[in-house]
């Protein structure tokens, strides 16, 4: 059973990697660094793991990744889409996108419709941030509108929960889930994790981050609530703009003008 995790050279990722490794799923690991993807990999309990380097700030390497993954697996059993990031300074990637908006939403957004077909599940690591993300689908890189680190990242977390409503609307087993308060790498520019880090038992390890992860990729759950956002092992309520089905497709409309590509899912 062969299972994809993004962000996989690290924190929640990585714990998630060794959680599905434990119950015998064939993991494919995707980060940046090819380095730390084979400490990762080596340090696995099951099945020999497969490695592949992505740059999430290439829209192109996106879709190589996408070409390499299809070229090897006739079947995807779980698509993680983790990998994520917070940065507290607006950056412009190549492709002429905000960061955020292009590592959390438009890349898994690429690489999912690219593989869509031969993909069981997508479980996706959104973040209780999504509840303040004010997604304006004209405005994904907030060009128009006031920038900050923590309003560009909400924006994209809700981006993740309306993807994932999308892709269900589609009939893909898609859920998406908020890890808690993880102590990682993430955001580590920022001083509210650096206050919440701070806090003593506030933040958790990254094995409590990929409990939802390991569970949706391998519980009925991840198949049967398609269209989900949980925190813990339960389906949470949401805010209307986390799961407006309308708000979803004006969603994948934009993010398909900015990606400017043909996927394989209408
Ligand atoms: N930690 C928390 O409290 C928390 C809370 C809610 C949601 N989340 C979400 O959880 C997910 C995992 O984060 P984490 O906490 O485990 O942090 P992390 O340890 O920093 O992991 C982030 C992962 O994303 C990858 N990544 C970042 N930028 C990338 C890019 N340009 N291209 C490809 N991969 C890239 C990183 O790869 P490199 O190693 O190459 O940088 C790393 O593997 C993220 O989606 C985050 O938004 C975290």
């Amino acid at each position: 059973m062969i299972s994809v995790i993004t962000g996989a050279s690290s924190g929640i990722g990585a714990a998630a990697a060794a959680g599905l490794s434990r119950r015998g799923h064939r993991v494919v690991l995707v980060g940046r660094d090819r380095r730390r993807l084979d400490e990762v990999a080596g340090g696995l309990p099951g099945p020999k793991a497969d490695v592949l380097t992505c740059d999430y700030t290439s829209l192109d390497d996106v879709r190589a990744l996408a070409d390499r993954l299809a070229e090897r697996y006739e079947r995807i059993a779980v698509l993680a889409n983790n990998a994520g990031v917070m940065s507290t300074e607006r950056k412009v990637t190549p492709d002429g996108h905000e960061l955020m908006v292009q590592v959390n939403h438009l890349a898994p957004f690429v690489l999912t419709r690219a593989l869509t077909g031969r993909v069981d599940r997508v479980v996706t690591t959104s973040s209780r941030a999504g509840r303040t993300g004010r997604l304006d689908p004209s405005d994904l890189s907030r060009e128009r509108r006031r920038w900050n680190g923590w309003l560009q990242y909400g924006d994209t977390k809700q981006a993740n929960a309306l993807f994932t409503v999308a892709l269900a609307a589609r009939g893909v087993a898609a859920t998406c889930f908020h890890p808690g308060v993880i102590r990682t790498g993430f955001a580590s520019g920022s001083l509210l994790m650096r206050i919440f880090l701070a806090m003593p038992g506030y933040a958790k390890p990254p094995e409590h981050g990929a409990r939802s992860l390991v569970h949706l990729a391998t519980h009925a759950d991840g198949a049967e609530r398609a269209g989900r956002y949980f925190a813990g092992m339960a389906p949470r309520r949401v805010p209307a703009a986390m799961a407006d089905p309308a708000l979803a497709e004006r969603l994948w409309e934009a993010s398909l003008a900015a990606v400017g590509v043909n996927g394989t899912v209408p």
